[in-house]
This record gives structure tokens, sequence and C-alpha cells, in this order.
């Protein structure tokens, strides 16, 4: 199973945007994003992005959040116009929101209503109304788990937290023997370990609890997003081990720096000889701008 994980589209679209929309937060929100990411961050590299993964025949595509921006009407509309495009279809293409999803409490669901199909729960694992999240979805030998840590914050932060209840919910699930002997992923959009994770304005403020839970039943990958980078870290078993954890460029950068420049991964998944389901394989495929391609990372093909 070939699973492409990408993230960080902050796709802009103002369309049918009205002046009130830009109060507050998105005033301030509306004002970075004239001066700076609009700049830099394009929905024609997702295009040739998408055009890539439909050509790449991947099983499975993972997004770990900020489809927009100021989570304006226009941009989720404009987001799932473009999600789409991947030949695959809604059931194989599993999206969670990020901070800038939810950055008003007005778009409280929103995110869920407009990417429904994108985040629906299989049968059997819905929460009767206490919540969406986490939604669990089996694929193959995968079993995803995906997690928001999206809530309105405060001017200037981009802080997410899962709270009390999602938490409960999330030991449920990975205590649940219906997962036993599939490859746990985990999505979420904020990174639980390493210097991100800590920030105050940007961070993960229930990390604790949320890796404790992840060290304690165990995963196989967590894979996040809002840092923008390429970074990987460990979350350590109390039972020995470690599980991977890893981030992605934002999916439509092409401002000039290259470790930001927009890719995004491939996983492939697989029993392996102990007959336990892991990755054997991964390729990064990176934005070329002459060419308004993907191609395989050089430096590692080489
Ligand atoms: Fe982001
Ligand atoms: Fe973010």
């Amino acid at each position: 199973m070939r699973i492409a994980h990408l993230s960080d589209l902050h796709l802009l679209s103002l369309d049918g945007a009205r002046a009130v929309d830009f109060a507050g937060k998105r005033l301030l929100g509306g004002i970075n994003l004239a001066l700076n990411r609009g700049r830099h961050y394009s929905a024609r590299v997702f295009e040739a992005m998408v055009d890539d993964v439909n050509a790449q025949g991947v099983d499975h595509v993972a997004c770990t959040g900020d489809l927009t921006n100021l989570a304006l009407e226009s941009e989720f509309r404009f987001a799932r116009e473009h999600f789409d495009r991947f030949r695959i279809g809604p059931a194989a293409v599993t999206c969670i929101p990020g901070n800038h999803d939810g950055y008003v409490p007005a778009v409280r669901g929103v995110f869920e209503t407009t990417f429904a199909p994108y985040c629906a729960p299989d049968e059997g694992w819905g929460w009767n109304g206490a919540g969406h999240w986490p939604v669990v979805r089996m694929r193959g030998d995968v079993a995803i788990i995906a997690v928001s840590t999206s809530r309105p914050t405060h001017l200037l932060a981009a802080y997410g937290a899962v709270g009390a209840e999602q938490l409960a919910r999330l030991d449920q699930v990975l205590g649940d023997p219906r997962l036993d002997g599939y490859f746990r992923l985990v999505l979420v959009h904020h990174p639980p370990v390493g210097r991100g994770a800590r920030s105050m304005l940007r961070g993960f403020r229930d990390r604790a609890a949320f890796v404790e839970l992840v060290a304690r039943h165990g995963a196989e990958l967590v894979l996040h997003g809002h840092e923008h980078l390429d970074v990987t870290h460990e979350i350590t078993r109390p039972t020995g081990g470690s599980i991977l954890v890893r981030g992605i460029q934002a999916g439509t950068y092409d401002g000039g720096l290259a470790e930001r420049q927009s890719r995004y991964r491939i996983y492939t998944v697989a029993r392996g000889a102990a007959g336990r389901p892991t990755v054997v394989g991964e390729e990064l495929r990176i934005y070329r701008s002459g060419t308004h391609t993907f191609a395989q990372d050089s430096a590692r093909a080489a």
C-alpha cells in the first residue's frame, strides 16, 4: 500500500469574501497573508501536486491540515474543488483540519461539513454525536487514526490542542482490539514532539497527554504538518522501542527558500519478515518551478 503524505496547502481564495469577514483575527491574518503568504504559496503548485499524485498511482492520500488561510467560506469551497481532483476519490483521501481551518469560533464545524467525505469515519467508528474526532478509517493493512488539534486561538497565536474529550476517545480507539495487527497511522496537524511542539504561541498545548497515550498503546507512524518543514522526531515507548514522527513542507510553497520548497512523501507499507505491516520504502517528490512538475528527490534517488 502506497500512502502519500502532504500538508499545509493554505489555498487562498477571496472570491465572495465580504469586508465584514475581516474583523479581529482575520484582519491581522489578512494583512499577513497579503504581505507574505499570498506571494509564496500558490494554488498552481498544488494543482501540479494533484496531477503528480494521480500519475504516481498511490492508494491513499493523507493531508495533515491547514487547507485554508482564514477559514473563509470561499477558501473552503476553493480547497474542496482542488481536493476533488484526486482521482482516487474521498474514501481514499483523508483530511484533518489545522489551526488555520478553525481560525475563528464562527467556523466551528465548517471543515467537517465541507470535507465530510474526506473525514467520514468507517462504519462502527462513530461517536454518536459526542464529537467527530478521532476518525478511524481502515484501508488494507492500515488503520488511519485522524486527530484534530484545530481550535480558535487568540490574536497572533497558532497553537492547538486535542482536548480532554477527544483524548478519552483516542484512548478508546488505540486500545481497541479491532486495530490488532494493523499498521496504525496517526494523523495530527501540530507536531507532538520537538521544539515546535513546546512553543507557547504555535505549539501543541496538551501534547504530554497525547504522547503518553500514543506511547502506551503504540502506533507505527505519526504524521503531522504545521512546521512547513521536513522534520523527524521519535516518541519513546515505556516498553522499549520508539515511534517515528514526521512532518512535511507546505504543499504550495514556491517562494525561493530551497528547504521550504513544496514536496510530498510516499510511504510504502507492506508485511515485513515478521509478518507485521511496516514501512518498507519511501520516496520524496519535490516541486520544480522551471518545469511546473514534481520529481523524485535527486539527492536520495542517487
Ligand atoms: Fe500551516
Ligand atoms: Fe498550522
